[in-house]
């Protein structure tokens, strides 16, 4: 079931998500997260980061799973998700590095990469909470519009819509990585909570057909109307407001 905040604008978004971990944190200190990166949660890390400096919340014992990595990537090459992570949230805060988790850009063999990972996940106990962003085609983790959708952690092809979104991030399109590792829709559903954070109005066409109640393939957020707990936060843009 989808319950819906609506926030006016990318501060209260951030801040609102972040009241939902650490709320995830206070009720169960051992809580397993799931992560993602983006644009969209930067603010939400940010605020993260800040409540853990003023004592508010410890990551002490909590354990990470991040959606995603690129594939090949280095885990120190400047685009790596992994290095995202270490600079926006996991250098700020009191967590253990060892309990922190993402797919390994550099895996000899991604299919068994994806089943070790999926396996670690299992053997955490499972994703308490997991984040999620939604990209402009409707993608969740790297789980792109297709016919055919996988379950498990596995490694993906991007499409040029992808690539050419998040060319930001790098110095030019030809240096985004065309494959990625990324959690399946079965492993994202495995998640006892979701929060999926959307702001602007690029999100509005995939935000539409998840509040339509629609199951697209074409368009892997609306699938999330299939889980039994997902909150969307979202500005007004995003709401197609
Ligand atoms: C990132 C991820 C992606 C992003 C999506 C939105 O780990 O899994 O699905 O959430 O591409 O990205 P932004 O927030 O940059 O618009």
């Amino acid at each position: 079931m989808i319950r819906i905040l609506v926030c006016e604008d990318y501060a209260e978004v951030s801040r609102r998500a972040a009241d939902i971990v650490a709320a995830q944190l206070s009720g169960k200190p051992d809580s397993v997260l799931g992560f993602a990166t983006g644009s969209t949660p930067e603010g939400m890390y940010a605020e993260l980061a800040r409540d853990c400096g003023e004592g508010r919340i410890s990551f002490a014992r909590a354990c990470t799973f991040n959606l995603d990595e690129y594939y090949p990537i280095s885990s120190d090459a400047p685009c790596s998700y992994r290095r995202y992570m270490e600079e926006n949230l996991f250098s700020r805060i009191d967590i253990d590095p060892a309990n922190t988790h993402l797919p390994n850009g550099l895996a000899e063999d991604p299919e068994a990469e994806g089943k070790h990972y999926d396996e670690m996940i299992a053997a955490a106990g499972g994703i308490d909470l997991q984040v999620l962003g939604v990209g402009r085609n409707g993608h969740i983790g790297f789980n792109e519009p297709d016919e055919v959708l996988i379950l498990g952690t596995h490694c993906t092809k991007l499409t040029p819509s992808t690539i050419s979104a998040n060319s930001r991030f790098f110095a030019s399109e030809d240096e985004v990585p065309k494959r990625a590792m990324t959690m399946g829709l079965g492993t994202i559903f495995g998640a006892k909570h979701i929060i999926l954070l959307a702001t602007g109005a690029e999100k509005a066409e995939p935000i539409s057909h998840l509040l339509a109640g629609e199951l697209r393939t074409d368009c892997p957020v609306s699938l999330l109307n299939l889980h039994p707990d997902v909150l969307l936060i979202a500005d007004r843009a995003a709401m197609g407001e």
